[in-house]
């Protein structure tokens, strides 16, 4: 049998591409039911996962007959990566297929944060007519510091650019020399001297144990007076409780954050702030990016399936098992 199971939301397309030649087991809340998820693991010889599925080590144990775990998105974070290699398991993900949108929606959150765009939205509903209230900044001249320039950083800064603004980037996997930070005219820098020049900062760091909280109390201290931080990467890579202190303390003037420490959020001061922007996990939320993450993922796991190799592999591109 050559199961499939699929643990959180995919579209019928998807599922009906799988159905031409698989046995799909779709339960998008299994993400959710780690006994139901425990057992179904047993004879599946694929999983397909977005970023709720936690893919423990115990999990790989369990799954004697996986040949691929497919994540249809790029972070990598809620798989163990180790115990998937270890175990001779392929993981393929998409890493490029959402980039534009993760980027589309970095300036979206800029702008809006620039021009009180979602206050004045709920004030003038309300009945409220306050120009003067909401009077903004212009991006243009301003500077933005990208901190991750892999893809996703990569076409913000083109992006920023284009707008008008001075782009710095901090990343310590980025050669200096990259024809990347050419192309999006941009400085490459140390962290501490990012934030100090920069009127924006946009956060594009994966989580990793070295990433952990890395926007702490002492980072959002050296940011300007008055500047404003965007996440659109992972929640964890923040310190929110240091973030909230410094938007309490007025030393920087607003944030716009798409993921969060715990997800879905928990209620909290960030919620009753007018100057913060809380979408829940959307960067890569849009008609064509999940059009392109759920037929690359299809067509990896349906090429493993069938013996053959997995385009976007991130250990190997066939099961060593
Ligand atoms: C990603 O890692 O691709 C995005 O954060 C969206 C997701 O987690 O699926």
């Amino acid at each position: 049998m050559n199961k499939v199971l699929v643990s959180e939301a995919m579209s019928a397309y998807a599922l009906d591409t799988l159905r031409t030649s698989l046995d799909v087991c779709f339960y998008p809340e299994l993400w959710d039911q780690p006994e139901k998820l425990a057992a179904e693991i047993v004879d599946t010889r694929a999983l397909i996962v977005r970023n709720q599925t936690q893919v423990t080590a115990e999990l790989i144990e369990r799954a004697n007959h996986l040949q691929i775990i497919g994540r249809a998105g790029t972070g990598l974070d809620n798989i163990d990566m180790a115990a998937a290699t270890e175990s001779g398991v392929v993981v393929a993900s998409t890493p490029h297929h959402n980039a534009v949108s993760v980027a589309e929606l970095t300036i979206g959150l800029m702008l809006a944060l620039a021009r009180n765009i979602t206050a004045a939205d709920r004030d003038t509903k309300a009945g409220g007519w306050n120009r003067n209230k909401y009077t903004g900044i212009e991006l243009c001249g301003k500077t933005l510091g990208v901190v991750g320039f892999g893809r996703i950083g990569f076409l913000t800064a083109m992006r920023a650019h284009a707008l008008g603004m001075q782009v710095v980037v901090f990343d310590p996997y980025v050669d200096p020399d990259s024809t990347l930070l050419t192309q999006a005219s941009a400085e490459l820098m140390e962290l501490e001297e990012l934030l100090s020049q920069s009127n924006i900062v946009c956060c594009h760091m994966p989580s990793t144990p070295a990433t952990h909280h890395m926007f702490n109390a002492q980072r959002f201290s050296e940011m300007k007076p008055g500047a404003l931080f965007i996440n659109v990467a992972r929640g964890e890579v923040v310190d929110e409780s240091a973030l909230i202190t410094a938007l309490t303390e007025e030393h920087l003037a607003g944030a716009a954050l798409d993921v969060r420490t715990s997800e879905p959020a928990t209620p909290g001061p960030l919620d009753k702030m007018d100057q913060v922007i809380l979408t829940p996990h959307i960067g890569a939320f849009t008609v064509q990016a999940q059009h392109r993450v759920e037929a690359a993922v299809c067509r990896d796991v349906m090429a493993v399936l069938n013996g053959t190799s997995a385009i976007n592999a991130v250990n190997f591109p066939s099961p060593r098992r």
